[in-house]
């Protein structure tokens, strides 16, 4: 017999998260989902809350689940939390973690354009994370999203900031191309990630359709 499938996530509160658990519960997926804070959990889903990610709290509850799916990461810095803390140390901690509890797969959200080259410290943080999951010896797929709209998503929410105050910040000369990609995409994506083995050990850029420069999308995006 088939074991039904039981999927962690992490970061259970944010965007990404919010969809793809609300995707999954309609599927009648297992799940147990972590945050820092409190939040409505769905009929198959065990909640936890968890400020750090202690092993103590942890470890039992997730223990040989099929796979899981590491939503937490910072695009912002703070005095008290920064890109290497929270994208790749806390990034090694779950791969730890998801060892000892017999993880069979972990997925990973990484970014486009994430190379040794990279000497922005976003996507330096995010290269280093990528290594201790290629290294982990877990089943993996890192993808390399492009910014990834929905309701409420954080680009549109900048954007709409933005046009508010009736200026438009577009970074560098805006003729760079972008590939934003449906967070309706996106979790499908995932969700067929854990389940077929083609995606295992991959890295894989998570982009849509059309490549669209800043300026046009900001323009497109205004009206
Ligand atoms: N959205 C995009 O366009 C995009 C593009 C490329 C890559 N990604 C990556 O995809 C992942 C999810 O993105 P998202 O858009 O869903 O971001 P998000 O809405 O900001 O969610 C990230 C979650 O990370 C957790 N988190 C943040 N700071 C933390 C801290 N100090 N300690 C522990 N947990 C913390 C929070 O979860 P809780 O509140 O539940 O604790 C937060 O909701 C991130 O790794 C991001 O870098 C996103």
């Amino acid at each position: 017999m088939v074991k039904p499938l039981k999927i962690v996530v992490t970061g259970a509160s944010g965007f990404i998260a919010k969809n793809l658990r609300k995707y999954l519960s309609e599927k009648n997926i297992e799940l147990i989902s972590i945050s820092r804070n409190n939040f409505k959990n769905f009929k198959y889903e065990t909640k936890i809350i968890s400020k750090n990610y202690k092993e103590k709290n942890l470890l039992k509850k997730i223990q040989n689940s099929s796979a899981l799916i590491h939503l937490v990461g910072i695009g912002k810095q703070s005095v008290n939390t920064d890109y290497d803390m929270i994208n790749t140390e806390l990034t090694k901690h779950i791969v730890n973690l998801s060892k000892k509890a017999r993880i069979k797969k972990i997925i990973f959200l990484s970014g486009l354009g994430v190379s040794p080259n990279t000497s922005s410290g976003y996507f330096i943080s995010k290269y280093n994370a990528e290594k201790q999951i290629i290294d982990s010896g877990l089943d993996f797929t890192v993808f390399r999203p492009s910014y990834i709209v929905g309701k409420d998503d954080l680009f549109s929410k900048n954007l709409k900031k933005q046009i508010k105050s009736g200026e438009i910040i577009i970074p560098g000369s805006g003729f760079y191309s972008i590939q934003p990609i449906h967070v309706s995409d996106v979790v499908k994506v995932i969700f067929e990630s854990v389940l077929q083995s083609k995606f295992n050990n991959k890295i894989i850029d998570l982009v849509g359709p059309d490549y669209v420069t800043f300026e046009k999308y900001v323009k497109l995006f205004s009206k």
